[in-house]
């Protein structure tokens, strides 16, 4: 109640965009907006229509928004479905055989060991987590301020992202290493991370030139990560103060009683390092540029935060506690979804809502569009974080995938709402956050999906304590 009054005179805002081009791409374009900006790939027609089957280098490709084909593909016969070769080519490197590259049996040995790692119970370490690198990014952000300059929060909700994520994971500060490991997760996005023109047309046991970069990289990389699990498993610990270092070595899969190996434990925190702070750092920095456009919304998620956070130690409970910035958060993920492209290759023939498929041929589902898109959503293109308060009716099955669907679904889905919704309302409830409305933004994807340039805020410290809300805020 008390949130739908905050927003009662709210005008839905426009947010960010890139106008699509009216005409299809020709195949010379299409490269290259792989490795600028893949967001200019899709026509118009793209938000129109549900699907399209075409001719992708060789192979066939079906677009789908198509809420039925989506379910069909992602969950009811996802086996069928694998990754791509060239999604192999560039991310096999660098994460090796974690969760999010293995198949079949493995995949199952691992996906259940992981679970106990990422229940509600266990994101209460997250919260916690969430909030002292929040207080100390605040500090951090309070001198900046009092320079009177703008400041860039992408990087620092990069570094922020990967600090909760070393701290959670490992109970180790990334103060000694950030810098070299930010500069190694740079080179990667910028270079190796995107899809060269050879790693698309070249078969897939043919190496490319950028695989021989990417070897030697991933070497470096894993070596990196490798460093940090052995000096974890040499700290001594608090037998109170848990991470999920301890959560994972201690996981055993039920019924066989198997562990994982060093090198399997290796490759699982590099890959939640590379999937989880980047596209978390991106959510809470979208939702910053959407919040400084709305002032509205922004004076209301500062009144939630002012009214839950200062009760003591979040934990696992927080993002049901603060519904208002939970709705900003999926919203975020709505319009700027940082995995905007879900794509799978099909291992044996099938048939995808009256659409016949071979082995091989590609299905790719963009959440960029499938967001957008005219047939599922209401102003498409506008910031509205009501459709998601407790109360509005539920997106239809298949509609909104910022974290996947089905059995492969993101495994850190709460990890990364928790930590947003704590990093949000803190930074909300401390300063008042503005863009200069003659600065555009504009949403660029290779790998994720990053405003270009960098947004830069100005950040006013709040003096007065916010506004709180009645004590029913959370009853919307
Ligand atoms: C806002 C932040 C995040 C977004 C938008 C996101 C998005 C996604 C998506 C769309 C998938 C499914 C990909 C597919 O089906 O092809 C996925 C899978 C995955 N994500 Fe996330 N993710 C986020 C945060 C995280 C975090 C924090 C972690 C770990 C701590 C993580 C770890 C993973 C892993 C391991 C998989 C593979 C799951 C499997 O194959 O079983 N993600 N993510």
């Amino acid at each position: 109640m008390a949130i739908d009054l905050a927003l009662a005179g709210y005008e839905p805002i426009l947010a960010p965009s890139v106008p699509p081009p009216e005409q299809p791409l020709s195949r010379l374009e299409v490269l290259r907006a792989l490795r600028t900006n893949v967001l200019t790939a899709y026509a118009a027609d793209a938000y129109r229509r549900l699907s399209s089957v075409g001719p992708f280098f060789g192979r066939r490709s079906l677009l789908t928004s198509d809420p039925e084909a989506i379910q069909h593909v992602l969950v009811s016969n996802p086996t069928n479905y694998t990754r791509t070769p060239a999604t192999f080519r560039i991310l096999r490197p660098v994460i090796g055989d974690g969760l999010l590259l293995s198949d079949g049996e493995d995949w199952r040995f691992q996906r259940r060991t992981l679970a106990p790692a990422f229940t509600p119970r266990a994101m209460s370490i997250v919260a916690r987590v969430s909030a002292e690198q929040a207080a100390a990014k605040l500090a951090e952000l309070q001198v900046a301020a009092g320079d009177g300059g703008r400041v860039d929060l992408l990087r620092h909700m990069q570094s922020l992202s990967l600090e909760i994520a070393a701290r959670t994971l490992f109970s180790t500060t990334m103060d000694q290493r950030a810098g070299q490991l930010r500069q190694i997760l740079e080179r990667y996005s910028r270079w190796l991370g995107r899809p060269y023109p050879l790693d698309i047309l070249l078969p897939p046991s043919w190496p490319s030139p950028a695989d021989l970069a990417r070897r030697v990289y991933g070497r470096r990389w894993l070596h990196f990560i490798a460093a940090m699990v052995e000096q974890r498993a040499r700290m001594a610990r608090e037998p109170d103060a848990r991470d999920l270092f301890d959560l994972l070595t201690e996981a055993r899969e039920a019924g066989s009683g198997r562990q994982f190996t060093f090198a399997e434990l290796r490759d699982q925190f590099a890959t939640m390092i590379l999937a989880g702070h980047e596209t978390t750092a991106l959510t809470m920095t979208w939702a910053l540029v959407l919040l400084a456009q709305a002032p509205a919304v922004q004076e209301a998620v500062a009144a939630e935060a002012a009214a839950v956070l200062p009760a003591g130690r979040p934990d696992g409970d927080i993002v049901k506690a603060m519904p208002l910035t939970q709705a900003v958060v999926m919203e975020t993920l709505r319009l700027f979804p940082p995995a905007f492209l879900i794509i799978r290759a099909a291992k044996a023939a099938d048939q995808v809502q009256g659409i016949r498929l071979q082995a091989g041929d590609l299905v790719s589902i963009v959440p960029w569009i499938l967001h957008r898109h005219e047939a599922h959503w209401q102003a498409p293109g506008r910031f509205d974080p009501r459709r998601f308060l407790p109360g509005a009716p539920a997106p239809k099955k298949g509609t909104y995938l910022p974290f996947g669907a089905g059995p492969r679904t993101c495994i850190g889905a709460q990890f990364a709402l928790t930590e947003a919704v704590v990093v949000l309302g803190e930074l909300c409830r401390h300063f008042r956050l503005s863009l200069d409305p003659a600065d555009e933004i504009r949403p660029v994807a290779v790998v994720t999906t990053h405003p270009d340039p960098p947004p830069l805020f100005t950040l006013t410290p709040r003096r007065q304590p916010v506004a709180v809300p009645p004590a029913d805020a959370s009853a919307a």
